[in-house]
């Protein structure tokens, strides 16, 4: 509550401000509630050209809610976010994450079904993944081999046309 004449901060006293500075006070804060709101209007009609880019963003299903996931860094179980985080705008991982335990890898469609270089763990391997083994390795963190990925890759239970759309969506990734 705003009361007009008291303290709204221990260092503004209003009261005691003549009219000038009490006009400039409040067209600032309508200025900050403006830009408060934009930002807002902004972030709601943010849209992805795809659910899988959309998934790939923000780890938010086609039916618009977080997709559930165990494992992982505390962070990304509190906080959400989606494969970005770890994996890169580029798909290509290799930077460390925050609490991570293993580096992130590249996730690129290409890389992961051998078609470029691929390194994980430090070493450069050639993976052989198949649309089914991706999705294997996403839902139950397996890699192609059948090995259990580190538990810094989440596993992320969602829907088969979202896992479609997720690996349509790491085929664009160049
Ligand atoms: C909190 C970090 C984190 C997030 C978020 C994350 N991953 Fe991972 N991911 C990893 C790490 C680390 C590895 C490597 C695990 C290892 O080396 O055993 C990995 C491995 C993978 C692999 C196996 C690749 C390989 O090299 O064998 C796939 C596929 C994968 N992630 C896909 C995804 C997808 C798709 C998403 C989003 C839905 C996602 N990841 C989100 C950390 C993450």
């Amino acid at each position: 509550m705003l009361r007009v004449g008291g303290r709204i901060a221990p260092f503004i006293n209003i009261g005691r401000m003549n009219t000038k500075g009490k006009r400039g006070l409040f067209t600032l804060l309508a200025l900050v509630m403006i830009l408060g709101l934009a930002g807002l209007v902004q972030s709601q009609g943010r849209r992805f050209k795809s659910p899988g880019e959309q998934i790939y963003y923000t780890g938010i299903a086609s039916n618009g809610y977080d997709i559930f996931r165990y494992g992982g860094p505390m962070w990304i179980r509190m906080h959400g976010g989606g494969c970005v985080a770890c994996h890169g705008t580029h798909g290509r991982g290799g930077v460390p994450v925050m609490m991570g335990m293993a580096i992130p890898t590249d996730i690129r469609y290409k890389a992961l079904t051998g078609k470029e270089k691929h390194v994980h763990g430090g070493k450069e391997k050639e993976h052989h993944y198949t649309p089914a083994l991706i999705k294997r390795a996403i839902t139950q963190g397996l890699a192609a081999d059948g090995e259990l990925l580190s538990w810094t890759m989440p596993r992320w239970q969602m829907s088969e046309a979202d896992l479609d759309a997720l690996i349509d969506y790491l085929k664009t990734l160049e």
